[in-house]
């Protein structure tokens, strides 16, 4: 059996951050997102925050209007935000879930309390052509529960097994990547597209890209702090060297 591809997401919304820290216009983050795609990515990841704190309203029509790969519109799944993805019609929308004291999206939707919620966004976005995504634990219950709100994909978050690395706890790590990869092997049963992403860096990136299941990667801090040493056009070429080499790991 051949191996499914694997896209790179970009994810632009620290070089956002960045140039709110002065209120001005640079960095741009569409600046970056046309040169990630030069360097390969295959689709550009921004997250509209209900804070505006990186990217605003006007970045997402820039986006949509400008790049030439898909747009996966990051947001939470509230009113203000349905309506603005109407409007702008991004490729994809990858829905997560959004506390305003939170650094950045700290956990999974709860995609059990939230269930009919969700169902009806999804409804809503699918049918203005959006590929809805749920940012969703590695676990089986909310798999089984993303079946039955009815998306097409889910993204799988890699946040708590990348931090229990960073802490050198191995065993809370190892635990974590055994369900992340149970998680990606019943996506591929239940017929969801299976996405990951959050705090991944090269070894990670090329570690998750050995399970054969996960089609797209979206990263974002560590290659925008990685830029500032290497440049962002040589950080997102080593990551996906990094993710090619992790994928020839992986048995079909
Ligand atoms: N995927 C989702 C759903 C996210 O919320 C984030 C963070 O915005 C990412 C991927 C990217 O995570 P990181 O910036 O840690 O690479």
């Amino acid at each position: 059996m051949t191996l499914l591809p694997l896209r790179l997401g970009i994810n632009i919304d620290h070089v956002a951050t960045l140039r709110n820290a002065r209120g001005g216009a640079v960095p741009d983050p569409l600046r970056a997102a046309r040169l990630a795609i030069e360097a390969g990515a295959d689709s550009i990841t921004a997250h509209l925050r209900e804070d505006r704190r990186h990217i605003r309203d006007e970045d997402m029509r820039r986006l949509k209007r400008d790049i030439t790969k898909p747009l996966n519109f990051e947001m939470a799944a509230t009113d203000e935000m349905v309506a603005i993805a109407l409007d702008t019609r991004p490729h994809a929308s990858c829905l997560v879930p959004e506390k305003r004291s939170e650094r950045t999206t700290e956990g999974g939707l709860d995609v059990l309390l939230g269930h009919d919620h969700l169902k009806l966004v999804t409804a809503e976005l699918s049918r203005a052509g959006v590929i809805v995504a749920l940012f969703i634990e590695p676990s089986l219950e909310a798999l089984e529960a993303s079946r039955s709100i009815g998306v097409p994909a889910i993204e799988l978050h890699t946040g708590t097994w990348c931090d229990a690395l960073d802490h050198g706890e191995t065993e809370r790590a190892e635990a974590e990547f055994i369900r992340l990869k149970a998680a990606a092997a019943r996506c591929a049963e239940l017929g969801i597209e299976c996405h990951a992403g959050h705090g991944l860096d090269y070894e990670t990136a090329a570690k998750i890209s050995a399970l054969p299941q996960v089609v797209e990667l979206n990263i974002g801090h560590f290659l925008v702090g990685e830029a500032i040493f290497v440049g962002l056009e040589a950080a997102i070429r080593k990551m996906r060297a990094a993710m090619d080499a992790g994928r020839a790991n992986a048995k079909s």
